[in-house]
C-alpha cells in the first residue's frame, strides 16, 4: 500500500484527504456550521456520501468515486464491476463521475494492480487541481480590469481538486487585482453558493455579495455585471452545458443586459457521446429539498415539489468556455471536436 499523502491545494480548504485506506470527505452538508470530517472505508460509503452531498461538485464526485474503487478493490480483487457499478449510479449528470470511473477502469484492466489504481487515483486528483490553475490564469485572462463578476453555486475547492473551476477564475482574478465586485448567488435549494461559496470567499479574504437567485436580474439591470461566471456537470459535443439549477436562467438574463457568460470546466467534463443538451440526463432530488430546511418545514407539510437539480445552458448563450487545454469563444461542435482532440 501507499502511503504518501494526497494532493495538497494552496488553498485553506482541504475537502478530500486519503490516506491510503480511508477516504476523509469534508461533510458539505454541514457546513458552514461545522467542520467535521466523514470517513469513508467502502465504495459503498463513497457512493452514500456522494448521494446524500457529502461530497458534491462534479470534478470532486469524480475524485471520490476513484478513490471509492480503490477502498473497494483493497477490501476485494474481485469487486470492480460492484463498486463501479454503486459509484456510478450515485448521481447521473456529471459526466466526472463516470470519466473518473473509465480512467480507473482502463488501469486495472491492463494490469490487476491496486497500487497503480491508488497512483492513478492520486493522479486524477492532482490532475484537476493542475488543470483548475490553469484555468484561472485563462479565464481571468477574459475579465476586463476592474471586473464585476457573478458566480452560482460552488466552484471552488470544495467542488475539486483544490483552487475551483468557475470560483477558481475569479480566486485568480482576485489575486491579480482585477476584481471590482463579486457577486454570488445563494443557490436554492441546496444553498451550495450561501453556504459554501461564501464560506470559501470569507476565508480567502475575497470580498463578495451574496444575492437571493431571483436578484440576479434586476442586479444585471441596476449594477453593471461584465461577466457571469459558472462550472459545468456535462458540456455536451456542441457546447450545450449542464449546470446547476438557474444557471440558464442567468445565461438568458445576461444576454438581455450585455453580461457575458462564461463556463469554466475541466475536460473530464466534457460527453462528445451526448451531441446536444437534450441528452444529458437531469437529477431530481426529493420534494423534502424545498418544502423543508435542515429538518424544518417551510411549506405545508406533504405539499409536492418539482425538484431538477440541474439544467442546461444552451451554447448559443455561451460566449466562452474556458478549460485547461484553451479556451472556446462561441462554442460550436466543430471547436470542441478541435479542442479535445
Ligand atoms: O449538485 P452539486 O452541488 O454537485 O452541483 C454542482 C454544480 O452544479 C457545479 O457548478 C459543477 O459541478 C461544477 S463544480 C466545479
Amino acid at each position: 500500500m501507499t502511503s504518501q499523502p494526497s494532493p495538497r491545494a494552496p488553498s485553506a480548504v482541504q475537502p478530500i484527504l486519503w490516506t491510503g485506506d480511508c477516504l476523509r470527505l469534508l461533510d458539505q452538508r454541514l457546513l458552514p456550521i461545522e467542520e467535521r470530517y466523514l470517513d469513508c472505508r467502502s465504495a459503498e460509503d463513497v457512493a452514500a456520501a456522494i448521494h446524500g452531498m457529502a461530497v458534491r461538485g462534479a470534478p470532486a464526485i469524480g475524485i471520490a468515486a476513484a478513490y471509492g474503487l480503490v477502498l473497494a478493490l483493497r477490501a476485494n480483487p474481485d469487486a470492480f464491476d460492484q463498486a463501479d457499478a454503486v459509484l456510478a449510479e450515485s448521481r447521473p449528470t456529471a459526466i466526472n463521475l463516470r470519466w473518473a470511473l473509465a480512467r480507473m477502469r482502463g488501469i486495472w484492466t491492463r494490469n490487476h494492480d491496486v497500487d497503480a489504481l491508488d497512483r492513478e487515483a492520486r493522479r486524477i486528483h492532482e490532475e484537476d487541481l493542475s488543470q483548475n490553475l490553469a484555468m484561472g490564469e485563462l479565464g481571468a485572462a477574459l475579465l476586463p480590469q476592474g471586473a464585476r463578476v457573478l458566480t452560482h453555486c460552488n466552484t471552488g475547492a470544495l467542488a475539486t481538486g483544490g483552487h475551483g473551476t468557475a470560483l477558481g477564475v475569479i480566486r485568480t482574478a482576485h489575486a491579480q487585482g482585477k476584481l471590482a465586485a463579486v457577486y454570488a448567488g445563494e443557490t436554492r435549494p441546496w444553498l451550495q453558493g450561501a453556504r459554501l461559496t461564501a464560506w470559501e470567499l470569507q476565508r480567502e479574504g475575497i470580498p463578495a455579495k451574496l444575492i437571493a437567485d431571483s436578484a440576479a436580474a434586476h442586479l444585471m439591470n441596476t449594477e453593471r455585471i461584465d461577466w457571469v461566471i459558472v462550472g459545468a456537470d456535462r458540456i455536451a459535443a456542441n457546447g450545450d452545458t449542464a449546470n446547476k439549477i438557474g444557471t440558464y436562467m442567468l445565461a438568458v438574463a445576461a444576454q438581455r443586459h450585455g453580461a457575458r457568460f462564461m463556463v469554466v470546466a475541466p475536460t473530464g467534463t466534457f460527453d462528445p457521446n451526448c451531441a446536444s443538451g437534450e441528452l444529458i440526463p437531469i437529477e431530481q432530488r426529493g420534494a423534502e429539498e424545498l418544502t423543508q430546511f435542515r429538518g424544518s418545514a417551510i411549506a405545508p407539510p406533504g405539499f409536492d415539489a418539482f425538484n431538477p437539480v440541474f439544467d442546461v445552458t444552451p451554447a448559443e448563450l455561451i460566449d466562452a468556455i474556458v478549460c485547461e487545454r484553451g479556451v472556446i469563444e462561441q462554442p460550436t461542435t466543430a471547436k470542441i471536436r478541435a479542442l479535445l482532440a
